[in-house]
């Protein structure tokens, strides 16, 4: 009789050496608790919140000592608009927000990001794409690499003005 094949005995389990967004979990209330930015994109109707980990905010202060971790994520809100299709403001004139409709995230930690060519690496931060609710969006986080990667002198982070100015 053949012995019997299990899935764990057959199939060894691949080593992880690839990159990619599946590395990023969805981020806790806490881990997006810190708000440093609010950015009105008129040009693509979207409202931004720029949020930063607690660990991460502190250590963004100039002076601070560079974590080896670190956590932002945006949250992207399509922007209300008056039924010419034209963006409302609010009598500040800021955009209003409407429904939440994806959640960026950016995620360093030491290690990684080794697996990807020059042209490509953002240094050790890895990128993911939710949707409101916290499912995974495209695996293919190849264009959040390459629109970042000019950004490298301030470590990738367009806003890192505004974060190194967030309590
Ligand atoms: C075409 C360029 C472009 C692409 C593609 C892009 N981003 Fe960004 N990202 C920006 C800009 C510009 C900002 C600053 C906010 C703003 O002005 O809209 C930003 C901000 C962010 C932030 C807040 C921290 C920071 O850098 O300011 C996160 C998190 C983020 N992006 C994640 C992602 C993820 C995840 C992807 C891919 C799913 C992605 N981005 C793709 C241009 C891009």
């Amino acid at each position: 009789m053949a012995p019997s094949r299990s899935a764990s005995c057959c199939c060894p389990p691949r080593p992880r050496l690839s990159a990619g967004p599946e590395k990023v979990a969805f981020p806790s209330g806490d881990q997006r608790s810190v708000l440093y930015a609010d950015v009105d994109r008129p040009d693509i109707k979207q409202v931004r919140r720029l949020f930063a980990a607690p660990e991460t905010a502190r250590g963004a202060r100039a002076g601070a000592p560079r974590p080896a971790r670190a956590l932002l994520t945006m949250e992207i809100y399509a922007a209300r608009t008056d039924d010419r299709g034209e963006p409302l403001r609010d009598g500040n004139g800021r955009l209003v927000r409407g429904d939440l409709t994806a959640v960026f995230v950016m995620e360093k930690r030491a290690g990684w990001g080794a697996e990807y060519p020059d042209d490509l690496r953002n240094g050790e931060w890895e990128y993911a794409r939710f949707t409101a609710d916290g499912r995974s969006g495209p695996a293919d986080t190849r264009a959040c690499l390459g629109c970042h990667k000019p950004k490298a002198a301030q470590a990738y982070v367009f806003s890192s003005e505004k974060l190194i100015g967030a309590r």
